[in-house]
């Protein structure tokens, strides 16, 4: 059984459709790419398993269980945590402070543990500690907002777009702690837009287009052929885009 799925899911906003018939497994203990051009429905999709916008059809299913029709702090305590685009950190608070509300559920000895972890796979945030989160730099912010979810303890952990506007030497940084929390026991579904990083971590990948699943797989056909994922993106199914 899947750790998380989502059956035909659709959801949207107003009149428009963003997400339409989307299914999909999250496995344990892997990580599920999640690429597309702008607009695809990318970020929407995550907010559906999340909760943050309604279904509009399908099921959500954590463990086989449908939660779709949870609140997103029910799916939360479920053990399903999201690091939203923006980062979103509290700028008036610290950096403790920031992380230690994403453990709030937890004990203050439960809290110490897990902010050890966090420090372990970021060192960088070791010592800006009680630095407030309004002066910290893009890649900091992206830290805090990662370890702010992990300290939930979740099982199967959401990111979008973590890379966005970051040097490349902080998203190898970032980067390098994804294997670090799958060796942990959690599942992570990834957005991104950097298709190569992504193709280097991801066990599944999916593309969206425009609403819509226009390839799931291992990547392997885009790793061998890199143009083939140009044709995906444009909406052409993988046979008509190699020709
Ligand atoms: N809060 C909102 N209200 C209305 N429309 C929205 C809202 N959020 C997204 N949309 C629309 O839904 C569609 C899908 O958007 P979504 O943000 O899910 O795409 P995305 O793949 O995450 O894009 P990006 O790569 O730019 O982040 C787009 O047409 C977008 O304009
Ligand atoms: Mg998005």
């Amino acid at each position: 059984m899947s750790l998380l799925s989502s059956v035909a899911v659709s959801a949207g906003y107003g009149d428009l459709v963003a997400i339409d018939n989307i299914t999909i497994d999250v496995e344990e203990n892997s990580l599920l790419g999640v690429i597309g051009p702008n607009g695809a429905g990318k970020s929407t999709f995550l907010r559906a398993l999340t909760g943050v916008v309604p279904l509009r059809g399908g099921q959500v299913l954590w463990q086989g269980t449908d939660i779709g029709h949870l609140p997103a702090d029910a799916r939360a305590r479920k053990g399903i945590s999201m690091v939203q685009e923006g980062r979103r950190l509290f700028p008036s608070l610290t950096v403790r402070d920031n992380l230690e509300l994403g453990g709030f559920h937890a004990s203050r000895q439960e809290r110490a543990e897990r902010m050890t972890e966090v420090v372990d796979l970021f060192p960088a945030l070791g010592g800006i500690m009680d630095r407030s989160a309004s002066v910290l730099s893009g890649g900091e912010q992206q830290m805090v907002a990662l370890g702010r979810a992990l300290m939930a303890r979740p099982q199967c952990l959401l990111v979008d777009e973590p890379s966005l506007g970051l040097a490349p030497l902080i998203v190898d940084e970032i980067y390098e702690a994804l294997p670090t929390l799958i060796e942990r026991g959690m599942s992570v579904v990834l957005v991104e837009q950097e298709v190569d990083r992504v193709l280097e971590v991801a066990d599944s990948l999916v593309v969206l287009h425009e609403g819509r699943i226009v390839y799931l797989g291992d990547g392997s056909e885009f790793r061998e052929n890199p143009d083939s994922l140009a044709a995906v993106y444009l909406g052409h199914a993988l046979d008509e885009g190699a020709a």
